[in-house]
């Protein structure tokens, strides 16, 4: 297993352009296998798990041609896709199970997927229940895990009351519902990412908002005819993956850090909101929008950061941050405090004991609880390099690979492949931009 030695680092400097977004990629993709024609998506995700999507949308008969970042996409309409002889494989991916198993559902053919040994633990319930109600028949390990068995079938039109704030139910009703009779709502009872109803609206179908109820109109075509019209799309940068860079920056007075093109759409932004609010020294510039996602140009220059609490509404919102927020905790100056964020332990590994362990190993002061963490800030004493397992996790090895860059002494990370799930470039542009 590939590893990766971080030595203490005095600033990160210079430009960076994010790869594509993950989220956005996983969207775009799925709905261009459902459109008429060909899209062409640049900036495509560099990661692995938007890879999986291309594998799985390709054994269900879309037309896949990679160029680079730029990936062609011909989906031959609604009704267009086929049957895969062999179990679809959405590897670590928990967005391509739980969005697939949307569309899966409305298909007149039984599909079956699973993914590696993380995914195989991941609750899939929460997508089970609503798809059952449309009227999908889905089976599970323990009627949870993958893999998954869906007889697709005509589907009938919900309305879901979300009883958790999950981005990824609500996108496999949404998806669900462009093949059921009537309009499918869904109702979540906090914010969080709006990619999967901006990329319906560019894709064609019929979706409005009002409030936390979102509806889509499901599109009964006859004869093959597509529906959904295929785009021409620039895929924003990831702001879950500049984050690592933003972070890094502001541990050392000297940084000066400027990342283009990254997507700012509002129900993923509130990090910046965050990081200001600790005190961060982020500006945004050249701000415009991109197939109505928000997209700009940051620039981070290094700063006390005081640290705080995430609780609440604010946990959905940044999720996918969290990590990163706590190992910076040590460094902060009344450390990092996650409440509400149960969420974390069924994610790509149990996020919370990972963070404590590698924490705890790296000298921090950490205190584990069901629901979240206390991590203790600069009283807590300087963090040491230390051997981390992320777990096979792509966001705990970049977190704690940030964290080492101001540590005393050598950190190494183990099995450091992992951050390829979401970032294949992630060790090589942090050299680059911290000069090593
Ligand atoms: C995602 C939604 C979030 C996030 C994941 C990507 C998406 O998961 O953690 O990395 O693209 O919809 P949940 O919907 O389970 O919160």
């Amino acid at each position: 297993m590939k590893s990766e030695i971080i030595q203490p680092v005095k600033a990160l400097s210079g430009g960076i352009e994010l790869p594509g977004d993950k989220s956005i990629s996983h969207r775009y993709a799925m709905l261009a296998a459902l459109a008429g024609g060909t899209s062409e998506l640049r900036n495509f995700a560099a990661a692995r798990d938007c890879h999986s999507t291309l594998g799985c949308i390709k054994s269900l008969g879309a037309d896949i041609s990679v160029n680079g970042a730029t990936v062609k996409i011909t989906g031959h309409g609604l009704r267009g896709l086929k049957s895969s002889w062999r179990t679809l494989d959405a590897e670590n991916s928990g967005t391509t199970i739980r969005l697939l198993s949307g569309i899966l559902s409305g298909q007149s053919f039984t599909s079956k997927i699973t993914g590696d040994a993380s995914l195989q633990k991941r609750p899939m319930k929460r997508v089970i229940t609503p798809l059952r109600e449309m009227g999908a028949d889905i089976r599970g390990r323990d009627d949870n895990f993958p893999p998954l068995e869906i007889r697709g079938g005509k589907l009938h039109a919900i309305h879901y009351q979300m009883p958790m704030a999950s981005a990824q139910v609500k996108s496999a009703v949404l998806l669900a519902g462009l093949f059921a009779d009537g309009e499918t709502s869904v109702t979540e009872p906090a914010a969080t990412r709006d990619h999967t109803e901006l990329a319906l609206e560019e894709f064609g179908a019929p979706v409005r908002k009002s409030g936390r109820t979102i509806t889509v109109q499901g599109l009964t075509v006859g004869n093959g005819n597509p529906a959904l019209r295929p785009i021409s799309a620039d895929v924003p940068g990831d702001l879950s993956s500049a984050v690592f860079f933003i972070a890094a920056a502001s541990l050392f007075a000297e940084s000066n850090l400027y990342l283009g093109n990254v997507g700012l759409n509002p129900t993923r932004s509130a990090i910046l909101d965050f990081f200001k609010q600790m005190g961060a020294g982020i500006s945004v510039v050249n701000l415009q929008s991109k197939q109505g996602e928000l997209v700009g140009d940051l620039s981070v220059k290094g700063a006390q950061l005081k640290g705080g609490l995430i609780s609440g509404n604010l946990v959905p919102l940044l999720i996918d941050e969290l990590p990163m927020l706590a190992a910076l905790g040590p460094y902060t100056e009344q450390g990092i405090e996650l409440r509400d964020a149960a969420e974390l332990r069924v994610k790509e590994s149990d996020r919370i004991a990972a963070l404590a362990e590698n924490l705890k190993r790296m000298g921090a002061k950490v205190e584990e609880r069901p629901g979240g963490l206390h991590v203790e800030g600069r009283s807590g004493g300087p963090l040491h390099g230390a051997e981390i397992d992320p777990r096979g996790d792509h966001r705990i090895a970049m977190a704690f690979a940030v964290a080492g860059l101001a540590a005393q002494g050598e950190t190494r990370i183990l099995d450091s492949d992992c951050a390829g799930v979401s970032y294949p470039a992630f060790f090589s542009e942090l050299r680059r931009l911290a000069g090593g």
